[in-house]
């Protein structure tokens, strides 16, 4: 991915925006609504997804995704390298240049999946995420709440994934949604909880107000 030539460097820095919550509780949707917001608007913007900004990304992605034998460090450590990687080659420079950079899925799914409900503790992974993000914090992470058995039913729906997340049925995310209540409640000052069971208008008209708060 290469990052499309922002405004003059005296510029305002862009802001960065998080979209997190459980599989299938509507991210991707609600990113390709926020992108089409941007293009109506004819302002650049950089999309990315965590992990897999890259194709180096992409490898770690499939490689931690397809199999089980993995300990909840050394999963960290991979994404957090992938994080690395992008926050230096995509993130930072779009920021610098007054670009807005929207993520789906942030910093906070290594807390999450390998801290909260892994075996990683909460203050090592929020050091090697400062160190990863170069301190960089989400502006805003727009959390996308649903029920654990409407997340499993749409997964579920959507079939095979590969995803060995996914596949751990409905009592894993059952955990999951406890998860990302702790994680919004550890990091209220910046994550917005939207209700993600509504109809996809409804919940990108709650989104864009988001945004469009955000701008200034
Ligand atoms: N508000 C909604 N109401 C009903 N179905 C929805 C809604 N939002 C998304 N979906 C459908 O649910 C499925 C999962 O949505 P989506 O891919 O956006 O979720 P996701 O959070 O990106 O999942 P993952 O984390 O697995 O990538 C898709 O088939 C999508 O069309
Ligand atoms: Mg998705």
């Amino acid at each position: 991915m290469t990052v499309p030539r922002g405004r003059a460097s005296e510029v305002a820095e862009g802001k960065y925006v998080t979209f997190e919550g459980m599989g299938g509780s509507g991210k991707s949707t609600q990113v390709s609504r926020v992108k089409e917001w941007f293009e109506a608007r004819g302002q650049p913007a950089v999309f990315i997804k965590e992990p897999g900004t890259h194709d180096f990304g992409e490898r770690i992605r499939e490689l931690v995704l397809g199999r089980e034998d993995l300990d909840s460090l050394t999963e960290a450590l991979l994404f957090e390298a992938d994080r690395s990687y992008s926050f230096a080659q995509v993130v930072l420079p779009a920021l610098e240049r007054g670009l807005w950079v929207i993520s789906d899925r942030g910093p906070d799914g290594t807390e999450v999946f390998q801290g909260i409900l892994g075996s990683v503790q909460l203050d090592l992974i929020e050091a090697i995420t400062s160190a990863t993000t170069r301190g960089k914090v989400p502006d805003r992470t727009i959390l996308l709440q649903v029920s654990p058995t409407i997340a499993f039913e749409r997964s579920q729906r959507r079939g095979v994934t590969n995803d060995k997340f996914d596949e751990r049925g409905l009592k894993f995310f059952e955990r999951l949604y406890d998860a990302y209540k702790e994680l919004a409640t550890r990091h209220a000052e910046r994550i917005v909880v939207v209700d993600g069971s509504r109809a996809v208008d409804q919940i990108t008209r709650d989104v864009i107000a988001i945004i469009e708060g955000m701008v200034e």
